[in-house]
């Protein structure tokens, strides 16, 4: 049975009408005048509106970013001020996370026991940072006697962050939370499905005191509000998450003043199980690993390299595993997976069922939409599958994933590394040196050795090839966010 939220905070901030653009500090409509509309993927309909941001609106933001960044209100700030600021923020997400959790459930579709659980690593996000903002070190380096030679850090500047809908405040933590850490101002840019929850976490973070014009927020589209960010001139560095396509897009676009960039993008990473693995701990893994946010991630587990010897055993084991996932309404307490995000989404998703069993894969469960409004669609899985069908390719983004086998260890390294993404992968085995050989082969920027989806702030994440440029989290967001200055000093 549904559980009923009526009247919550939640229902009370998503009622109060259109929602604005945030600008130094002020909540302004789009100076065009216009909005778009969002929708709750569970049942396809309207929920709110908000104000269609576009380059002029980009233009004012950057303008309050700038003189933010060079007010002595924020540029003098003591980094224990910063590292205070960033706690009070994760106190206000902590004070509000079910409010918050709630707004990105009804604007995304994720069922709310998962954006309860993402909403706590916001938090966790804003308190890991504020330890880094008082411990920016330069370093002092060797140099003959009559030079000092040393290093400074400085925040790169105005920083123009683009990010997705599968886990918005997630995304937008992991760029605000260390942009602010080292200095920095933000215009942030939330997805067009999913506008709701940044516009929340603006307010939290005028009230916890964020001076004006440090965040700024612009709601819009990404061929106008998205575009006009990576294309602006007074914009330092860009963070975008998203499609490898617009990723492209924005490298070509920030080429204009050179600025900084760094693009965690899509994946089509492959999970190695050899015959000696746990293959009961492997199919719960990997069955996590693409059913997960509706495969709406983009480390999903969406290409499992199977030795031949137990293929087929092991996509029984998974195909049970993917009969207990129970779908339905992101609001019930018991749903472990809610629709796919759009109607868009949708389309794309199911478009590749026609399309798998075209190339000769073999359906063994799921392959089609649930009669019902909304955009759900049944967890699905391919099995012996070829790395050359476009299934094997190319991101599907859905619940689906596919099954290839294969005869031994050289070729299952050929097939995984076979792949434009780099972002993840996985390897099966109980052979200790197998392990570390194969994790030390695969060509990806996270490798999970029996296990899947486990990640720590603490670690850097990104990818190699086109998953991406560049690393987030960990010490490596410290880099992405600030300059270094070399100093020379004559001493005599
Ligand atoms: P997208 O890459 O178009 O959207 C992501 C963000 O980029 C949104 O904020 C969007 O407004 C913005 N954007 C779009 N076009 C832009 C442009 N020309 N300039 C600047 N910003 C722009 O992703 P979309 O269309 O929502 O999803 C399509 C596919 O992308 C998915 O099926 C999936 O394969 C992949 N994707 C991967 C994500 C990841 O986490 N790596 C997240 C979202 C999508
Ligand atoms: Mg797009």
């Amino acid at each position: 049975m549904a559980t009923t939220l009526e009247r919550s905070p939640a229902d009370a901030f998503i009622a109060s009408g259109a929602k604005k653009l945030l600008i130094g500090g002020q909540w302004v409509p789009a100076q065009s005048g216009k909005t778009f509309e969002t929708i709750n993927p569970a049942n396809g309909e309207v929920i709110g509106h908000a104000a269609a941001g576009d380059a002029a609106d980009v233009d004012a933001a950057v303008a309050a970013a700038r003189k933010a960044f060079e007010n002595p209100a924020w540029s003098g700030m003591n980094p224990h001020g910063r590292s205070r600021l960033l706690l009070k923020i994760a106190a206000a997400i902590e004070a509000n996370a079910e409010e918050l959790a709630q707004i990105e459930s009804r604007d995304n579709g994720s069922p709310l026991s998962i954006a309860r659980m993402m909403i706590a690593g916001v938090g966790e996000t804003f308190v890991y940072y504020a330890g880094w903002a008082t411990k920016i070190y330069g370093e002092t380096n060797p140099s003959p006697g009559g030079i000092l030679n040393y290093t400074l850090r400085e925040p790169v500047g105005v920083c123009g962050q683009i990010v997705p809908w599968n886990g918005p405040l997630s995304s937008a933590a992991w760029k605000i939370a260390p942009a602010l850490a080292c200095g920095n101002t933000v215009i942030l840019k939330p997805a067009e499905q999913t506008p709701l929850s940044s516009i929340r976490l603006g307010e939290l973070m005028i009230e916890a005191g964020v001076p004006a014009g440090v965040i700024n927020i612009v709601t819009g589209f990404g061929e106008t509000a998205g575009a006009a960010i990576a294309a602006h001139s007074g914009i330092d560095k860009v963070g975008f998450t998203g499609s490898t396509e617009v990723g492209k897009k924005i490298l070509i676009a920030s080429a204009g003043n050179l600025k900084r960039v760094t693009l965690e993008l899509g994946g089509k990473s492959p999970n190695i199980v050899f015959p000696d693995a746990d293959l009961d701990a492997a199919a719960v893994s990997t069955a996590q690993g693409f059913w997960f946010l509706s495969g709406q991630i983009c480390v999903a587990a969406s290409r499992i390299l199977v030795h031949r010897s137990v293929h087929d055993a092991f996509a029984a084991k998974l195909a049970d595993q993917a009969k207990v996932i129970n779908v339905g309404d992101p609001e019930t307490a018991t749903t472990m997976m809610g629709p796919l995000v759009s109607r868009e989404q949708f389309d794309r998703v199911t478009s590749y069922f026609g399309v798998a069993q075209a190339d000769g894969a073999r359906l063994v469960t799921g392959g089609k939409a649930l009669d019902r409004p909304g955009y759900y669609v049944e967890p699905t899985i391919f099995a012996d599958a070829r790395n050359d069908m476009r299934i094997a390719r190319e991101e599907i983004f859905g619940p689906v994933t596919l099954l290839i086998p294969f005869d031994d260890e050289e070729e299952a390294l050929a097939i995984a590394n076979d792949t434009s993404f780099g972002l993840a992968a996985a390897v099966w085995t109980k052979d200790l040196g197998r392990a570390h050989r194969v994790a030390r082969a695969l060509k990806a920027g996270t490798v999970w050795i029996n296990t899947y989806l486990y990640t720590d702030l603490i670690s850097p994440f990104g990818g190699y090839k086109q998953s991406g440029i560049g690393r987030e989290l960990g010490r490596s967001s410290i880099d992405a966010y600030t300059e270094i200055k070399s100093v020379y000093a004559k001493l005599d």
